[in-house]
């Protein structure tokens, strides 16, 4: 029997072996027309059909209000050429100021929601806000999005992005980061049975 060699780790520090996660710039607007981009990292999918994902989001961030008045929101990813400016977006400032142009970053017209997308990203998730969940006692909600399109620049083939091309940041904690690393297979045999 192989000695049990286990540290304890505080439950806190226990939250943050659940990553690397992708880094994204979540954009948001509001009824003005307003702009808000912010990072989050704290984001996946719930569902496959209907296709839905979720940003977690702490309490009050503008990114809340401004999801909540157009009930849309789009998830872009994070590629290492833009990844500093990204990262920048998380500066508070005034609600309504556009991080985005303060940051030197670009917008242009998303497909299918009046939220733009960031012109930068690689890849980009367009979400229809459907739900608002607020996990009891906990200090983030969760915005969940039933995406409505999807872009990507980056293809192996048709519908099959490039991972390896796109040089995806994926944030650990803090401001450790780490790039998306190489591909490895395995066999699912349960797939293999259909
Ligand atoms: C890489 C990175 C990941 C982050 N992930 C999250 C997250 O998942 N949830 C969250 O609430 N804040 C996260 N933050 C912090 C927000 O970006 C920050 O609070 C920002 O000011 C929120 O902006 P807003 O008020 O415009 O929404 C992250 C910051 C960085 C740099």
């Amino acid at each position: 029997m192989a000695e049990d060699n286990r540290k304890d780790i505080s439950a806190e520090k226990a939250l943050w072996l659940l990553s690397p996660r992708l880094t994204v710039l979540v954009t948001t607007m509001n009824k003005e027309g307003k702009v808000n981009a912010a990072p989050f990292s704290f984001v996946g999918p719930v569902s496959i059909e209907p296709p839905m994902c979720y940003v977690a989001v702490g309490k009050g961030k503008d990114t809340e209000a401004f999801a909540k008045e157009l009930k849309q929101f789009v998830i872009n990813l994070v590629s290492e050429d833009f990844a500093q400016k990204a990262i920048d977006c998380e500066a508070k400032l005034p609600r309504g100021v556009n991080e985005l142009q303060e940051f030197g970053l670009h917008m242009w017209a998303s497909k299918k929601v009046v939220v733009p997308s960031v012109k930068e990203a690689p890849a980009t998730i367009e979400c229809e806000l459907t739900e608002v969940i607020e996990p009891r006692d906990s200090d983030h909600l969760l915005l969940i999005g039933k995406v409505v399109w999807g872009t990507c620049r980056f293809f192996k083939e048709e519908q099959k992005p490039d991972l390896d091309a796109m040089n995806l940041i994926m944030h650990v904690a803090k401001g450790h980061f780490r790039l998306v690393g190489n591909r490895i297979d395995y066999e699912r045999k349960k797939l293999c049975q259909k």
